[in-house]
């Protein structure tokens, strides 16, 4: 006589294996997000930029947007290097400071002010923005972005983006 376990082994053997390679699996899973997250938080975290020291309040021109070339140290990943970039800082009626990007916000050219027409002009497209960025013709479809920006001991200080 044949015991009816001896006759069918493998359906049963079968499924406690395919158990352990589910609970397996779990603890697989259970292990490697946390870890695989921790080794790749430094590339995926997207840290708020420190403040840059750009200018003297002295250095800005009367009446229309004065260009300022800027360096800083840029975290890419666990890389580190040099950025430099250009902005517009205007100072408004009310003596507020306003910091604009050069992008133009239609393909990404760089604007230069245009002291003649007193406006942004954009080299690309004819892409035009007045002294406060806004769009004043052609294609571009916003302002030009504005940077946060703060004054302290007359220092004049931005948070790049
Ligand atoms: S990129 Fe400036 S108008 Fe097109």
């Amino acid at each position: 006589m044949v015991c009816p376990e001896e006759k069918h082994p493998a359906p049963r053997r079968g499924f406690l294996i395919n158990g352990i390679k589910v609970i397996a699996g779990f603890f697989g899973l259970g292990l490697g997000i946390p870890l695989a997250g921790f080794f790749l938080s430094p590339v995926l975290k997207k840290s708020r930029p420190d403040w840059i020291e750009i200018a003297d309040v002295g250095q800005l021109r009367q009446g229309e947007p004065s260009k300022i070339t800027y360096r800083y140290a840029r975290k890419d990943g666990w890389r580190m290097s040099e950025a430099r970039r250009m902005a517009f800082v205007v100072r408004q009626d009310d003596g507020k400071l306003v910091a604009l990007t050069n992008k133009c916000t239609h393909l990404g050219c760089g604007v230069d002010w245009n002291a003649a027409t007193q406006r942004f002009t954009c080299p690309c497209h004819g892409g035009a923005f007045d002294a406060q960025g806004r769009v004043l013709e052609g294609p571009p479809p916003e302002p030009l972005a504005q940077l946060e920006v703060k004054v302290e001991a007359d220092k004049i200080f931005i948070r790049d983006a």
